[in-house]
Protein backbone atom coordinates (compact mmCIF):
# COMPACT_ATOMS: atom_id res chain seq x y z
CA UNK A 1 0.00 0.00 0.00
CA UNK A 2 0.97 3.19 -0.51
CA UNK A 3 -0.56 7.32 -0.82
CA UNK A 4 -1.57 6.72 -4.11
CA UNK A 5 -3.04 3.39 -3.89
CA UNK A 6 -5.03 5.13 -0.13
CA UNK A 7 -6.17 8.26 -2.17
CA UNK A 8 -7.68 6.31 -5.38
CA UNK A 9 -9.68 4.21 -3.24
CA UNK A 10 -12.04 7.33 -2.20
CA UNK A 11 -15.34 6.51 -3.95
CA UNK A 12 -14.09 3.18 -5.66
CA UNK A 13 -13.90 0.67 -2.06
CA UNK A 14 -13.71 1.41 1.05
CA UNK A 15 -10.50 0.92 3.37
CA UNK A 16 -9.93 -1.38 5.87
CA UNK A 17 -7.78 -0.22 8.81
CA UNK A 18 -6.92 -1.49 12.17
CA UNK A 19 -4.42 -0.88 14.93
CA UNK A 20 -1.44 -3.01 16.10
CA UNK A 21 1.48 -2.71 18.39
CA UNK A 22 3.23 -5.67 18.78
CA UNK A 23 4.97 -7.88 15.79
CA UNK A 24 2.65 -11.53 16.05
CA UNK A 25 -0.49 -9.19 15.68
CA UNK A 26 1.02 -7.12 12.66
CA UNK A 27 1.94 -10.17 11.14
CA UNK A 28 -1.80 -11.60 10.80
CA UNK A 29 -2.92 -7.92 9.97
CA UNK A 30 -0.71 -8.02 6.91
CA UNK A 31 -1.62 -11.76 6.31
CA UNK A 32 -5.26 -10.70 6.03
CA UNK A 33 -3.75 -7.56 3.52
CA UNK A 34 -6.05 -4.85 5.48
CA UNK A 35 -4.61 -1.33 4.12
CA UNK A 36 -3.75 0.80 6.82
CA UNK A 37 -2.18 -0.44 10.63
CA UNK A 38 -1.81 2.12 13.11
CA UNK A 39 0.36 2.17 15.76
CA UNK A 40 -2.16 4.15 17.84
CA UNK A 41 -1.55 5.88 20.87
CA UNK A 42 -4.29 3.65 22.33
CA UNK A 43 -1.17 1.56 23.07
CA UNK A 44 -1.43 2.82 26.60
CA UNK A 45 -4.15 2.11 27.20
CA UNK A 46 -4.76 -1.37 25.65
CA UNK A 47 -0.93 -2.69 26.54
CA UNK A 48 0.52 -1.01 28.92
CA UNK A 49 -2.68 -0.04 31.47
CA UNK A 50 -2.88 3.54 31.66
CA UNK A 51 -6.22 4.98 32.41
CA UNK A 52 -5.21 7.13 29.28
CA UNK A 53 -3.36 7.69 26.41
CA UNK A 54 -2.01 11.36 27.61
CA UNK A 55 1.03 9.47 29.43
CA UNK A 56 2.01 7.66 26.34
CA UNK A 57 5.46 9.17 25.09
CA UNK A 58 7.37 8.81 21.60
CA UNK A 59 9.72 6.64 22.55
CA UNK A 60 6.66 4.00 23.60
CA UNK A 61 5.13 4.55 19.82
CA UNK A 62 8.60 4.08 18.18
CA UNK A 63 9.36 0.77 20.44
CA UNK A 64 6.20 -0.74 19.28
CA UNK A 65 6.24 0.49 15.98
CA UNK A 66 9.70 -1.32 15.06
CA UNK A 67 8.11 -4.15 15.93
CA UNK A 68 4.73 -3.63 13.47
CA UNK A 69 7.00 -2.36 10.89
CA UNK A 70 9.36 -5.88 10.71
CA UNK A 71 6.32 -8.00 10.41
CA UNK A 72 3.81 -6.28 8.05
CA UNK A 73 5.39 -6.64 4.07
CA UNK A 74 1.58 -5.46 2.88
CA UNK A 75 -0.12 -2.90 4.97
CA UNK A 76 0.57 1.32 4.94
CA UNK A 77 1.93 1.70 8.30
CA UNK A 78 1.13 4.88 10.44
CA UNK A 79 2.60 6.04 13.53
CA UNK A 80 0.31 7.90 15.91
CA UNK A 81 2.30 11.46 17.49
CA UNK A 82 1.58 11.45 21.40
CA UNK A 83 0.34 14.03 23.76
CA UNK A 84 2.80 17.48 23.11
CA UNK A 85 5.09 15.67 20.69
CA UNK A 86 3.60 18.08 18.53
CA UNK A 87 2.67 21.03 20.72
CA UNK A 88 6.16 22.75 21.30
CA UNK A 89 7.68 24.08 17.93
CA UNK A 90 7.57 23.19 14.14
CA UNK A 91 11.30 22.21 14.52
CA UNK A 92 10.27 19.94 17.83
CA UNK A 93 7.80 18.66 15.73
CA UNK A 94 9.60 17.60 12.81
CA UNK A 95 12.24 15.81 14.87
CA UNK A 96 9.60 13.59 16.50
CA UNK A 97 7.81 13.28 12.90
CA UNK A 98 11.34 12.14 11.57
CA UNK A 99 12.35 10.07 14.38
CA UNK A 100 8.90 8.10 14.20
CA UNK A 101 9.76 7.43 10.57
CA UNK A 102 13.39 6.34 10.73
CA UNK A 103 13.66 4.94 13.96
CA UNK A 104 9.91 3.07 14.13
CA UNK A 105 9.89 2.77 10.53
CA UNK A 106 6.66 3.82 9.60
CA UNK A 107 5.46 5.20 6.24
CA UNK A 108 3.05 7.87 7.98
CA UNK A 109 2.30 10.00 11.04
CA UNK A 110 -1.10 10.68 12.61
CA UNK A 111 -1.78 14.12 13.99
CA UNK A 112 -4.79 14.77 16.48
CA UNK A 113 -6.00 18.22 15.78
CA UNK A 114 -7.99 21.10 13.62
CA UNK A 115 -7.15 24.15 11.85
CA UNK A 116 -4.67 25.31 14.73
CA UNK A 117 -2.43 22.45 13.33
CA UNK A 118 -2.09 23.44 9.70
CA UNK A 119 0.61 24.97 9.40
CA UNK A 120 2.81 22.75 11.22
CA UNK A 121 1.10 19.61 9.09
CA UNK A 122 2.60 21.77 6.25
CA UNK A 123 5.96 22.25 7.28
CA UNK A 124 5.84 18.17 7.78
CA UNK A 125 4.59 17.96 4.59
CA UNK A 126 7.32 20.00 3.15
CA UNK A 127 9.73 18.08 4.63
CA UNK A 128 8.56 15.09 3.19
CA UNK A 129 6.45 13.21 5.94
CA UNK A 130 2.81 12.34 5.32
CA UNK A 131 0.22 13.18 7.99
CA UNK A 132 -2.76 11.26 8.41
CA UNK A 133 -5.62 14.06 10.49
CA UNK A 134 -7.62 12.75 13.42
CA UNK A 135 -10.56 15.52 13.82
CA UNK A 136 -13.61 15.18 15.74
CA UNK A 137 -12.81 13.41 19.38
CA UNK A 138 -9.69 14.19 19.86
CA UNK A 139 -8.77 11.65 23.06
CA UNK A 140 -5.72 13.62 23.25
CA UNK A 141 -7.61 16.39 24.83
CA UNK A 142 -8.98 14.06 27.90
CA UNK A 143 -7.60 15.90 30.37
CA UNK A 144 -9.47 19.19 29.90
CA UNK A 145 -13.35 17.13 28.12
CA UNK A 146 -12.84 15.13 31.76
CA UNK A 147 -14.87 12.09 29.77
CA UNK A 148 -14.86 11.09 25.87
CA UNK A 149 -18.62 11.87 24.00
CA UNK A 150 -19.45 12.10 20.79
CA UNK A 151 -18.18 16.03 19.15
CA UNK A 152 -20.19 18.10 16.25
CA UNK A 153 -23.69 17.50 17.43
CA UNK A 154 -23.83 21.41 17.64
CA UNK A 155 -24.62 23.42 14.78
CA UNK A 156 -21.67 25.44 14.98
CA UNK A 157 -19.01 22.63 15.83
CA UNK A 158 -20.68 20.91 12.66
CA UNK A 159 -19.84 24.01 10.48
CA UNK A 160 -15.88 24.25 12.51
CA UNK A 161 -15.61 20.72 11.57
CA UNK A 162 -15.97 20.66 7.88
CA UNK A 163 -14.43 23.81 8.06
CA UNK A 164 -11.40 22.35 9.89
CA UNK A 165 -11.18 19.47 7.29
CA UNK A 166 -10.84 21.41 4.55
CA UNK A 167 -8.43 23.17 6.11
CA UNK A 168 -6.49 19.72 7.05
CA UNK A 169 -6.67 19.16 3.12
CA UNK A 170 -5.32 22.10 2.04
CA UNK A 171 -2.37 21.86 4.16
CA UNK A 172 -1.41 18.71 2.66
CA UNK A 173 -2.60 15.58 4.60
CA UNK A 174 -3.49 12.17 2.62
CA UNK A 175 -6.24 10.79 5.06
CA UNK A 176 -8.32 12.22 7.52
CA UNK A 177 -9.24 9.93 10.56
CA UNK A 178 -13.44 11.07 12.15
CA UNK A 179 -13.55 9.89 15.59
CA UNK A 180 -16.81 9.69 17.97
CA UNK A 181 -19.00 12.06 15.30
CA UNK A 182 -22.65 11.82 13.71
CA UNK A 183 -22.57 9.80 10.69
CA UNK A 184 -24.27 12.73 8.77
CA UNK A 185 -21.54 15.03 9.66
CA UNK A 186 -19.01 12.40 8.53
CA UNK A 187 -20.99 12.29 4.78
CA UNK A 188 -20.92 15.93 4.54
CA UNK A 189 -17.00 15.89 5.75
CA UNK A 190 -16.59 13.06 3.24
CA UNK A 191 -18.26 14.90 0.65
CA UNK A 192 -16.54 17.83 1.39
CA UNK A 193 -13.05 16.88 0.56
CA UNK A 194 -10.57 14.81 -1.71
CA UNK A 195 -8.78 12.54 0.50
CA UNK A 196 -10.49 9.30 1.79
CA UNK A 197 -12.18 9.87 5.75
CA UNK A 198 -11.40 6.75 7.93
CA UNK A 199 -14.13 6.49 10.94
CA UNK A 200 -14.33 5.41 14.08
CA UNK A 201 -17.73 5.69 15.59
CA UNK A 202 -18.27 8.43 12.70
CA UNK A 203 -20.71 5.68 10.78
CA UNK A 204 -20.63 4.16 7.37
CA UNK A 205 -20.59 6.96 5.04
CA UNK A 206 -16.87 7.37 5.45
CA UNK A 207 -14.55 6.19 3.14
CA UNK A 208 -13.28 3.47 5.70
CA UNK A 209 -12.58 1.77 8.83
CA UNK A 210 -10.72 2.00 11.62
CA UNK A 211 -11.68 -0.23 14.87
CA UNK A 212 -8.98 -0.80 17.55
CA UNK A 213 -7.60 -4.41 17.07
CA UNK A 214 -8.30 -5.34 20.74
CA UNK A 215 -11.51 -4.44 20.10
CA UNK A 216 -12.37 -6.37 17.31
CA UNK A 217 -10.78 -8.86 19.48
CA UNK A 218 -13.04 -8.29 22.59
CA UNK A 219 -9.70 -8.46 24.89
CA UNK A 220 -11.78 -5.58 27.17
CA UNK A 221 -14.83 -6.87 27.78
CA UNK A 222 -15.55 -4.01 30.47
CA UNK A 223 -14.97 -1.28 27.85
CA UNK A 224 -16.88 -1.38 25.31
CA UNK A 225 -18.49 2.18 23.51
CA UNK A 226 -21.40 1.94 21.01
CA UNK A 227 -19.26 2.07 17.93
CA UNK A 228 -17.12 -1.11 18.88
CA UNK A 229 -18.49 -4.06 17.38
CA UNK A 230 -16.45 -7.49 18.69
CA UNK A 231 -15.85 -9.87 16.28
CA UNK A 232 -14.29 -12.75 18.21
CA UNK A 233 -14.73 -12.97 21.87
CA UNK A 234 -10.81 -13.78 22.47
CA UNK A 235 -10.95 -12.92 25.78
CA UNK A 236 -13.15 -15.80 26.91
CA UNK A 237 -11.12 -18.10 24.54
CA UNK A 238 -7.79 -17.01 26.12
CA UNK A 239 -9.27 -17.24 30.15
CA UNK A 240 -10.64 -21.23 28.90
CA UNK A 241 -7.06 -21.85 27.88
CA UNK A 242 -5.59 -20.81 30.87
CA UNK A 243 -7.99 -22.17 33.11
CA UNK A 244 -7.55 -26.11 31.13
CA UNK A 245 -4.00 -25.11 31.58
CA UNK A 246 -3.95 -24.90 35.39
CA UNK A 247 -6.39 -27.57 35.73
CA UNK A 248 -4.21 -29.67 34.05
CA UNK A 249 -0.45 -28.84 35.66
CA UNK A 250 -2.68 -28.90 38.61
CA UNK A 251 -4.21 -32.49 37.55
CA UNK A 252 -0.78 -33.58 36.42
CA UNK A 253 -2.26 -34.70 33.03
CA UNK A 254 0.23 -32.16 31.37
CA UNK A 255 3.07 -32.55 30.61
CA UNK A 256 2.25 -36.08 28.90
CA UNK A 257 4.15 -38.39 26.53
CA UNK A 258 3.38 -36.77 23.51
CA UNK A 259 4.68 -33.72 25.21
CA UNK A 260 7.72 -35.00 26.79
CA UNK A 261 11.25 -35.54 25.56
CA UNK A 262 11.73 -39.79 25.55
O1 LIG B 1 -4.73 5.61 18.95
C1 LIG B 1 -5.62 5.12 18.24
O2 LIG B 1 -5.87 3.90 18.25
C2 LIG B 1 -6.38 6.02 17.39
C3 LIG B 1 -7.60 5.46 16.73
C4 LIG B 1 -8.72 5.56 17.67
C5 LIG B 1 -7.89 6.13 15.44
O3 LIG B 1 -6.06 7.16 17.27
Amino acid sequence: MTIPHILEAKGIRKLVCTTAYTFTLSELVSDVGLDIVLVGDSLGTEIHGYKNTVYVTLDDVIYHSKAVARANQNCFIVGDMPFLSTEVSVEETLKNAGRLILEGGVDAVKIEGGSKKASLISALVEAGIPVMGHLGLHPQKILQMGKYSVQGRQKEDKKRLVQQAKALEKAGIFSLVLECIPSSLARTITQSISIPTIGIGAGKYCDGQILVSTDIFGLRPQFKPKFVKIYADIHSVMKKALNDYKKEVMEEIFPDDEHSYK
